[in-house]
């Protein structure tokens, strides 16, 4: 019999991904979004899709048992960084009050269904402040969190923990850091800037570039190769644990401009936008994918600089 996951926030940036992912290896897909619509049709297949706000527990069971998944992938949540500074209250409600109703929902659908098994989904500002030393981040690198997001995840993460112990909920948590790939919204560093080199070429902005901190270094994966980590992870990871998802390299946000500026023939002027910058900053930032790749023989396979003319070709044809 086919498999079936439910995807939370099937119509984010990596929800569509995962969706095509999981339909490739043979696994029905169904997603909840927050929109009304019956279809969601994707490259490889179609997703079914349940308009579902995540907003108690009853509403979320009542999801559970109406599609009866063996797989939940909770993607589902605000995952802007300089937002969540603006917006607290929201980041907290989207990202932990739901999960929590998600996963007492979970705790009781597992009983219907004890072959279930949810990932949920945290980030590497979980970690925030760290030291030189502490580099590579690893998963028992202890938590800083220096935002409101890297805040609400890292109480996720702890979360997870605590339900795997007290009701053996068959949950695993994973820590991406920073994921890219055509499709991401504006308000993420490569869509930023890629859309500006796009609207110079067009005749659409004139030849300026706004830019935030460039002095910062953090760690890119493929969006494909994410999820491919998160199904990776939720099938054959261990319950309760924790893993890092990363490509164990830093590049910086300045070199992430110049390979924009070099795919253009424009000549751009630099502008240094101080409202860009967050509150917060961390200067160099990179993780160690050792946990993942020794247990589950995965690994990011796709190299940034494609990634980054993918993403610059997708917007000069949107
Ligand atoms: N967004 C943005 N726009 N960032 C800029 C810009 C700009 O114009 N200029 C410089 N930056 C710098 C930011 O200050 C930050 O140091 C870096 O580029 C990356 O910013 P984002 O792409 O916004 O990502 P993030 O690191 O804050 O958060 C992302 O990664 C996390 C995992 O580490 C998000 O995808 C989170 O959801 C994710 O959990």
């Amino acid at each position: 019999m086919k498999m079936k996951a439910l995807i939370t926030g099937v119509r984010g940036f990596v929800g569509k991904y995962l969706a095509d992912h999981l339909l490739l290896q043979g696994i029905e897909v169904w997603g909840t979004s927050r929109e009304e619509s019956p279809l969601l049709c994707l490259e490889n297949g179609n997703v079914k899709i349940i308009k579902n706000d995540l907003d108690s527990e009853e509403e979320i069971l009542n999801l559970l048992q109406t599609v009866t998944p063996d797989y939940i992938f909770h993607l589902a949540g605000q995952s802007n960084v300089k937002k969540s500074w603006e917006d607290k209250e929201g980041t907290f409600y989207a990202n932990v009050n739901k999960t929590i109703f998600l996963l007492d929902a979970c705790v009781r659908y597992q009983q219907e269904n004890p072959q279930m098994r949810l990932l949920t989904v945290g980030s590497s500002e979980e970690y925030g402040r760290v030291e030189p030393h502490e580099l590579p981040i690893k998963e028992s690198t202890p938590l800083r969190p220096m935002s409101p997001y890297g805040a609400t995840k890292a109480a996720v993460s702890m979360l997870i923990q605590q339900y795997h112990k007290a009701h053996e909920l068959n949950v695993i948590h994973a820590r991406p850091f920073n994921h890219i790939g055509p499709g991401q919204t504006e308000g993420f560093v490569t869509t930023d800037f890629a859309k500006q080199v796009v609207l110079i070429e067009k005749g659409q902005l004139a030849p300026t570039i706004n830019v935030g901190d460039l002095s910062s270094e953090r760690d890119f994966t493929d969006v494909k190769d994410i999820v491919s980590a998160y199904s990776s992870i939720l099938l054959k990871g261990e319950l309760g644990e924790i893993y890092n998802v990363c490509s164990g390299k830093s590049v910086s946000i300045n070199n992430i401009l110049n390979y924009f500026l070099s795919f253009s023939h424009e000549d751009i002027i630099i502008n240094v936008d101080k409202t860009r910058f967050r509150p917060i900053e961390f200067k160099k930032y990179y993780g160690s994918s050792e946990k993942i790749k020794s247990e589950l023989d995965w690994q990011s396979v796709h190299p940034i600089e494609d990634s980054l003319y993918e993403i610059y070709l997708y917007l000069k044809e949107q």
